[in-house]
Formats: structure tokens, C-alpha cells, sequence
């Protein structure tokens, strides 16, 4: 049985006291979330104010991004080891939003995840297509190769110390969420593209749906047997919502 894990992605957004009022009101209602894991991604300089936030709660920390190097002159860039030092669970890599406006290629994606895990997080693998992808019927393709330059670099066992999350490009902060169908779908092709490689690491990674998630669509979505939690970007920023899309995966 995997644990959902409801991970929220702040992307670039807040400040010092809408950070403490989001962690705040995070953790006084986490108690009402009794089977999924909550996790949180600050923009990196909240990351420390975020931890001793939570210390001593249930809520997982991580960062949005990592380098692909461990340490030197890389100037503006965050080393996984300094994500590591600081308690960081997670770092997603990946995410659109890196690959479209940053140009971040499925090998430096492949790489950032390579030196996530070797620092001893757990990446979350962001994939997906776009829509003009999607209208071509090369969903499959444009995640299958997104994958492959992982398992390329890394091996399948990668895959299990990893999540992935599965966010079509075109439902991402658009309000336009993928079907039930659609996202389930997409899932079951992932976990069986690894299955075909190792059973046991593709039964028990956790595939997460991302692009306007929400509370009202949430407990369809987990609902689904591939569904293992959600990438939560803007209903993340509003302590209620994100709890309430925590609480549609109790058991
Ligand atoms: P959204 O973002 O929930 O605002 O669509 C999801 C994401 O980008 O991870």
C-alpha cells in the first residue's frame, strides 16, 4: 500500500509573514489529515524560517529545484548537500516551468535528479506533456522519454527512492484539470513503463497528479488506483484548501 503524499509547491511566492501565516495554519489543522503525508516546497530563502516552523510536526519540508553539482562556483545556484544540511525531505525537479522558461533539458533534469539522491533526498520527478503534445497523441512518447533520461542515467532501482509527478503542461495554474480518466490513464502508462523494467519498484513508487488540483476535484483524483497524492501549486498557498485536498485522501 503506498501513502499518498500531498506535496504543495509555493513556486515564487510570499514573504516573510505570509510564509509564517501559511506554516501557521498548515500545522494547526494537520491533525485532521490522517493518512497522507504533507509536504511543502518555500521558495528556497523560507525554507529555514519554514523548518523551525514545523518542528516537531508531521509536515515534510523540501525545495523547489536543486543544482546538479555538489559545491563551487556556480553562481546563484543551491547544492543538494545544502538542501540535505538544512532537513530538506525533497526537491522537485523537473517542473515545467524549469524545463519551458529555463530551458532545463531532460538530461540536466536526469542529472539534478542523479544528485538529489545521491545527497539522500528524494527527488520528485516532474513530467508531462503539452498541450499542442497531447493534440498530437505523443502524450506517451513525451513522458516515456522524460523517464528514460533518468533511467538512462540512473538505473530503474532509482526509481525507488523517488516519487514522480505526472503534470500536464496544460493544466498547470490554468484551472483546467486533467479528467480522472485522463490523469489515470497517463498514470497506469508510467507505473507499467516501470513495471516492465522492475515490478517491485514501480508497485511501490508514489505518482502524484499535478495541474489545478484542488479541493473539489482532489478525492476523485486520489480516488483512482495510480493516484498516489497531487502536486499542489496554487490551492497550496491557502492553508484550507491544501488541508482539504490532505483530507480527501483519508482512509
Ligand atoms: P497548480 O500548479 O496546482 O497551480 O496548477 C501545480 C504545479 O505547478 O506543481
Amino acid at each position: 500500500m503506498r501513502q499518498p503524499l500531498v506535496a504543495g509547491n509555493w513556486k515564487m511566492n510570499g514573504s516573510m509573514d505570509s510564509v509564517k501565516t501559511l506554516a501557521e495554519g498548515i500545522k494547526a489543522g494537520i491533525d485532521t489529515v490522517t493518512t497522507a503525508e504533507m509536504a511543502v516546497c518555500p521558495p528556497y530563502v523560507y525554507i529555514p524560517q519554514v523548518a523551525s516552523m514545523l518542528a516537531g510536526s508531521a509536515i515534510s519540508y523540501g525545495a523547489q529545484d536543486v543544482n546538479d553539482q555538489e559545491a563551487g562556483a556556480y553562481t546563484g545556484e543551491v547544492a543538494p548537500g545544502m538542501l540535505a544540511d538544512i532537513g530538506c525531505k525533497y526537491a522537485i525537479v523537473g517542473h515545467s516551468e524549469r524545463r519551458s522558461i529555463y530551458g532545463e533539458s531532460d538530461e540536466f533534469t536526469a542529472s539534478k535528479f542523479a544528485a538529489a539522491r545521491k545527497a539522500g533526498l528524494i527527488p520528485i520527478l516532474c513530467v508531462g506533456e503539452l498541450l499542442e503534445e497531447r493534440e498530437q497523441g505523443i502524450t506517451e512518447q513525451v513522458v516515456a522519454r522524460q523517464l528514460d533520461a533518468v533511467i538512462n542515467l540512473e538505473g530503474i532501482e532509482a526509481f525507488g527512492g523517488a516519487v514522480i509527478a505526472y503534470e500536464p503542461v496544460w493544466a498547470i495554474g490554468t484551472g483546467k484539470t486533467a479528467t480522472t480518466d485522463q490523469a489515470q490513464e497517463v498514470h497506469a502508462f508510467i507505473r507499467g513503463k516501470l513495471a516492465a523494467l522492475d515490478a517491485a519498484v514501480a508497485d511501490k513508487v508514489q505518482i502524484l497528479y499535478g495541474g489545478s488540483m484542488n479541493p473539489g476535484n482532489a478525492e476523485q483524483l486520489l480516488a483512482m488506483p495510480d493516484i498516489d497524492g497531487g502536486l499542489i501549486g496554487g490551492a497550496s498557498l491557502k492553508p484550507d484548501d491544501f488541508l482539504a485536498i490532505g483530507k480527501a485522501a483519508n482512509a
